[in-house]
């Protein structure tokens, strides 16, 4: 069946935030809507407004990586002017909430792989990208962008079925985007809200881990460390024991699981 067409009414109408999302900018096809979003950052949107593409021909992802956002899956970016001291919880109130969405509207059990892929029995389903702008101590804009497999097909799309699935995928039938949209946004703002003490967020955060107590493999750059992934600290950072005992903190990364 065609994917159900989005649009910006579909998410603002009835929706039950005070700004995240109270103005949705939809495009039927962009680059990126990183770029969108940076440029009505640029000219000072309202905080909480959404870029959201249904479709993307330049999608990227972390570490310079390709995402593709063909038609019927979700892809937006959500600008915020958050305080400096707020930044590291945004990668983790943004998992939790696509976490939420997801468990929410389809019923399917979600984990996060740190610091912010999200897994349906181990595979991946959505990934987040955040860019910020930051001059001096001040933040000029922070920028969140999810991308979410809705309709995509993994097995049709060489070399990522072994690792990727999607709400499809899962369910086998179709998942209207708005309904998991509108939950992602109403759950992102009310973690937001919870700022400055971000205590409970990050201890959520940490708890919806499929990583911790794992043996694993991390490559941060051109280093590659492996050990187990012991906690993660408030700032979000993986803490590693290595395996001649160390202790590794590791802020950005890819992490594989070892088999033991
Ligand atoms: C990752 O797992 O590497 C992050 C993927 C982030 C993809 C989203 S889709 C919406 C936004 N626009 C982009 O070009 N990327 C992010």
């Amino acid at each position: 069946m065609a994917p159900k067409g989005l649009s910006s009414s579909s998410i603002t109408e009835g929706l039950a935030t005070s700004f995240i999302g109270q103005k949705v900018v939809y495009y039927p096809r962009l680059p990126s809507t990183m770029d969108t979003a940076r440029l009505e950052a640029r000219r000072g949107t309202a905080e909480g407004t959404v870029i959201i593409a249904g479709e993307q021909t330049e999608g990227r992802g972390r570490m310079q990586r390709t995402w593709l956002s063909p038609s019927g899956n979700i892809a937006l970016s959500i600008v915020l002017y958050p305080e400096i001291a707020s930044l590291p919880y945004l990668v983790m109130i943004a998992s939790l909430a696509v976490a939420h969405s997801i468990e929410t509207v389809t019923d399917l059990k979600t984990r996060i792989k740190w610091p912010n892929d999200i897994l349906i029995g181990g595979k991946k389903v959505c990934g987040i990208l955040i860019e910020n702008e930051v001059k001096g101590n001040k933040v000029a804009y922070a920028l969140i962008g999810i991308g979410i497999n809705v309709a995509l097909k993994a097995s049709d799309v060489a070399g990522i079925s072994a690792a990727a699935t999607s709400l499809k995928d899962e369910l086998d039938r179709s998942v209207l985007r708005a309904n998991i949209i509108r939950r992602l946004l109403t759950e992102f703002e009310r973690l937001y809200l919870l700022l400055p003490a971000g205590e409970s967020i990050y201890e959520a955060w940490r708890d919806s881990l499929e990583t911790l107590g794992k043996r694993v493999v991390v490559k941060s750059g051109d280093n590659v460390l492996e050990g187990i992934a012991e906690s993660v600290d408030e700032s979000g950072a993986l803490v590693l024991r290595c395996v001649d005992g160390s202790l590794a903190r590791v802020v950005a990364g890819d992490i594989t699981l070892r088999d033991n």
